[in-house]
């Protein structure tokens, strides 16, 4: 059992989306797969509870099968940050209620892709971030580089935050529309400064990463026979 977590260098980056696709790799590969969104704000009321997009695409990669609430324990109603949107609830975030959501997902699975709440350092409480969080439980981390204007700052930020709490397994560039002019120099830029693995672009319309993609299977292999 394997758990990737995914960051970005912001919120609207392409985490769900790159989230998503890695599921769709790994489960193409015959690798059982979950996603799992610990924390969600920005959800609409249905006769079941309140449901957030990003926690319903996670449960459709995941193949079926899974309550909702094993994939999102904590969902709030506005699109604020989510300490902000725990406090206006009267709840205090508990990680090892997170810690628990994901372990119920890990005794049943190859693989639990996790996907963060905006960037590495959104806070969890008026203490903790989610990068510490996933610092304490030591995932390995891939960094989703949404391609605009100011994402190199922000690439290397999120690299130098995260290799401070944890290890960088690889990063994905994302192609974000309205395409960035240079992209292709931004992404050899960054390949040459960022040391840890490129795991290949998704391209601007496509759900799925482009042929660098073998990236991510060598590092599912490995993980997994790390862990026997
Ligand atoms: N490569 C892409 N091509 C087209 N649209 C994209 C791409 N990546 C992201 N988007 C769109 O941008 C928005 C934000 O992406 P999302 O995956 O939800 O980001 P995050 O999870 O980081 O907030 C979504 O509407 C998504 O469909
Ligand atoms: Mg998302």
């Amino acid at each position: 059992m394997s758990t990737l977590f995914v960051t970005g260098t912001d919120t609207g980056v392409g985490k769900t989306r790159v989230a998503c696709a890695l599921l769709h790799r790994a489960r193409q590969r015959g690798f059982k797969a979950a996603g799992f969104k610990p924390v969600a704000s920005g959800a609409e009321g249905t006769p079941e509870g309140l449901r957030n997009d990003d926690a319903l695409a996670l449960l459709a990669a995941s193949g079926g099968g899974l309550a909702y609430d094993a994939v999102n324990p904590y969902c709030f109603a506005p699109p604020i940050a989510p300490h902000l949107a725990a406090r206006a609830a009267g709840v205090r975030i508990d990680t090892r209620r997170l810690d628990a959501a994901q372990e119920h997902l890990a005794a049943d699975h190859d693989l639990v892709i996790v996907e963060g709440a905006g960037g590495w350092l959104v806070p969890l409480d008026e203490s903790e971030t989610f990068g510490d969080w996933v610092g304490r439980r030591a995932w390995p981390v891939v960094l989703v580089v949404g391609l605009r204007l100011g994402c190199i700052s922000h690439a290397l930020l999120s690299v130098e935050a995260i290799a401070r709490r944890t290890r960088l397994a690889g990063w994905i560039a994302n192609r974000l529309p309205p395409a960035q002019e240079r992209g292709d120099e931004v992404v050899r830029d960054l390949r040459r400064r960022i040391a840890a693995p490129f795991w290949g672009i998704v391209e601007a319309g496509a759900d799925e990463l482009c042929a660098d993609g073998e990236a991510f299977e060598k590092w599912l292999e490995d993980a997994q026979l790390n862990e026997t």
